[in-house]
């Protein structure tokens, strides 16, 4: 059947963090939310029609997936990327993010680092923090538009540290963004293996955030970390979700791909008890959406291409003070604000006061995001349009004050 992205539906009243919590987010109504990473589209509608079905059942006690569910999962991994998993390596949890809090404190002891490439995805630096870990940054390089990793700095960060006294605290782990939010590369399977051969090499711990995995533009490629080899595999826990692929988020339900039995055990040991089951609604959703989402992804995809394309080349004609990054994954845009020569708040004050658009703060990423705004464009077209000729006069404005 034929999706149309371009209707626009309300999400008032609908309990939704992005459409709900305007006001108090952002000081008015009529801000236009273009933040968090969900989307203003319906699920496909073999996920709609899977939900209507269990829910008639009308008992929702705890969950725990069917062979069913598992197989989806293998499946997926099998027919999207030739990954052949078993049965045993999936855990399910109810995100991806308690998954990194449970994988931080399952491989690392309080005092060691967790390498992250900043700017990143913030709820990662909770995730370190909260265990009693440092973060430590080995700082993406946005060299002509495109932002590349430092694998000098990267070998470096595994130094362990002087201490004053034993033990010695060392980077343990990295936690990995592949496909990296907010920048939006897809990682080559060449850069991945330099990053594991790096990481084996220090008998360290790969945790690889693999969220947006089926979220790709045009002429990319999405690789697993773990499937490039058994030695990666032995090291990793990929973390997997159709949750934005499929505008899921609410449902909670995401697969941990742990291969090794070891690192399994400590995951599930560090995650027991503090970590709710997976949602039942969840697990519908996943196995619909695996198995019969694909006319509607393809859509999407097409639809997200062209937002992309639209947005590109309505910064470069229109807005050239502000240079969009162009993203190879995800559906979000990390906007290069820095030539408005605003400070940091200065510049969120424009976005939201003026502009009357909420977009995520660039610092929120770490420091190195001074000077950007990251904005989501999985909505209608209309919108979309609406939220740029905002920013458009916003940003003009500021050079007539000049
Ligand atoms: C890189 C990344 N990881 C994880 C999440 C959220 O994961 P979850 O909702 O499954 O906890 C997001 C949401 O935007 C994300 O961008």
């Amino acid at each position: 059947m034929k999706y149309d992205f371009d209707h626009v539906t309300d999400r008032r009243n609908t309990d939704s963090l992005k459409w709900g919590k305007i006001e108090y987010m952002f000081g008015g109504e009529d801000v236009l939310p273009m933040w968090v990473a969900d989307m203003d589209f319906p699920v496909a509608r073999p996920i709609a029609e899977a939900l209507r079905k269990r829910m008639e059942h009308e008992i929702y006690g705890y969950a725990f997936p069917d062979s069913s569910v598992i197989e989806a999962v293998i499946d997926r991994m099998q027919r999207e990327y030739g990954w052949k998993i078993e049965p045993e390596w999936v855990v399910f949890t109810p995100g991806v993010i308690p998954a990194l809090h449970a994988a931080v404190k399952a491989f690392a002891y309080p005092g060691d680092e967790a390498i992250v490439q900043e700017p990143v995805y913030y709820p990662f630096f909770p995730a370190i923090r909260n265990n009693g870990c440092h973060v430590a940054n080995n700082q993406l390089k946005l060299i002509n538009g495109r932002y590349e990793i430092d694998f000098d700095d990267l070998k470096g960060k595994f130094n362990p540290k002087v201490a004053m006294r034993p033990p010695r605290s060392r980077a343990r782990m990295m936690i990995l963004c592949s496909p990296h939010n907010p920048v939006g590369r897809v990682w080559t399977r060449e850069e991945l293996t330099r990053i594991g051969e790096i990481v084996l090499s220090n008998d360290a711990i790969m945790v690889s955030d693999e969220i947006h995995c089926e979220l790709l533009f045009k002429g990319s490629k999405h690789t697993p970390f773990a499937s490039i080899s058994k030695e990666f595999e032995q090291r990793s826990v990929i973390c997997m979700a159709p949750s934005k692929t499929f505008n899921l988020a609410g449902l909670h339900a995401s697969s941990i791909i742990i291969p090794s039995a070891r690192l399994r055990d400590r995951f599930n040991e560090a995650k027991d008890g503090i970590m709710p089951s997976v949602n039942i609604f969840g697990l519908t959703a996943l196995e619909a959406a695996y198995r019969y989402g694909d006319e509607w992804l393809t859509q999407l995809l097409n639809y997200l291409q062209g937002n992309l394309e639209f947005l590109m080349q309505y910064f470069k004609e229109r807005i050239p003070k502000i240079k969009a990054v162009s993203p190879e994954g995800t559906y979000l845009v990390w906007l290069d604000c820095r030539e408005l020569g605003l400070a940091p708040m200065n510049l969120r004050a424009t976005m939201r006061e003026k502009a009357r658009v909420g977009l995520d703060d660039g610092f929120l990423f770490g420091s190195s995001g001074d000077g950007f705004q990251r904005i989501s464009i999985a909505c209608p077209r209309s919108i979309l349009e609406e939220a740029l000729k905002r920013i458009e006069k916003a940003a003009n404005d500021i050079e007539v004050r000049k």
